[in-house]
């Protein structure tokens, strides 16, 4: 703890990259583990572009499950940590989640590799709605329909899909000019995002990684925080603040 909070220090740019474990502690199940969502339903049945073209009810069954933990949960105080450490160098939140609790939490840029669920989008004829609005209805076990009456989805990455490519061309340069890339929370095995520490190594960065367990990551990484994030970031800030 003690070298990687002198790290934090000496950072002049850092930039974090979060994944599902990092809203573990707000109530949001992860993806992989015993108990995570892939456990429960099969990615390619309910998360994937061609599951959705075939049997939209289906996948909804996923999206209502993920709409109603995200619309509940309030980030921990690792979220509040991380809008902490915007004054101490912190420039972008790069996130392979789509609950928006960084947002919630009120950090300044976020970067949203696998879009968000707090909008709906329409794949036939691109409009698009903030879930808000349809909410009540959705977790009454309604389908969203929009006006051109195709079934709407969450504004989310599915598999089969690219990634918003602006958002990825943004997380990139970011990494290229960091001098600490900051791993929260991630298994570090889905693409592109488990290779952004590493791009951001080659370009000269210093990788800290904070996960309950050592991932693909954790040889690569210079400090590894084994623990919670709701626990780890808040005691690295103080800490921090301190110096
Ligand atoms: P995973 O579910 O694969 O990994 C969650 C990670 O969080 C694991 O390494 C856990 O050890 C760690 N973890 C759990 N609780 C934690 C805590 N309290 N504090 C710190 N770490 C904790 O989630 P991701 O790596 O985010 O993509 O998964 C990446 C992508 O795979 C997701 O964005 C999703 C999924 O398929 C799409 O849906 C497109």
């Amino acid at each position: 703890m003690k070298s990687a909070v002198e790290e934090l220090r000496r950072a002049d740019h850092i930039v974090v990259l979060t994944g599902a474990g990092m809203s573990v502690e707000s109530g949001i199940a992860p993806f992989r583990g015993e108990d995570g969502l892939w456990s429960e339903f099969d990615p390619q049945e309910m998360a994937s572009v061609t599951g959705f073209s075939k049997h939209p009810e289906r996948c909804w069954q996923l999206f209502r499950l993920q709409i109603e933990e995200c619309f509940g949960a309030k980030p921990h105080e690792g979220y509040e940590a991380l809008v902490e450490m915007e004054d101490h160098g912190l420039e972008a939140v790069i996130t392979q989640n789509v609950d928006g609790l960084h947002q919630k939490a009120g950090s300044k840029k976020v970067l949203e590799l696998h879009g968000t669920l707090n909008e709906l989008v329409c794949d036939s004829c691109g409009n698009r709605k903030d879930t808000e609005e349809m909410v009540g209805e959705i977790l009454d076990g309604e389908i969203p329909y929009c006006e051109c009456e195709a079934v709407m989805r969450p504004d989310v990455v599915l598999f089969g899909e690219p990634l918003p490519q602006n958002t990825l061309n943004e997380a990139w340069s970011a990494v290229e000019d960091t001098s600490l890339i900051i791993s929260i929370g991630t298994s570090s095995v889905v693409q592109p995002a488990a290779s952004l520490p590493l791009t951001a190594k080659r370009s000269g960065s210093t990788i800290m990684e904070v996960n309950v367990e050592p991932t693909q990551l954790t040889p690569r990484a210079d400090h590894f925080l084994e623990g919670k994030a709701g626990e780890i970031l808040p005691e690295l800030v103080e800490r921090l603040k301190d110096f």
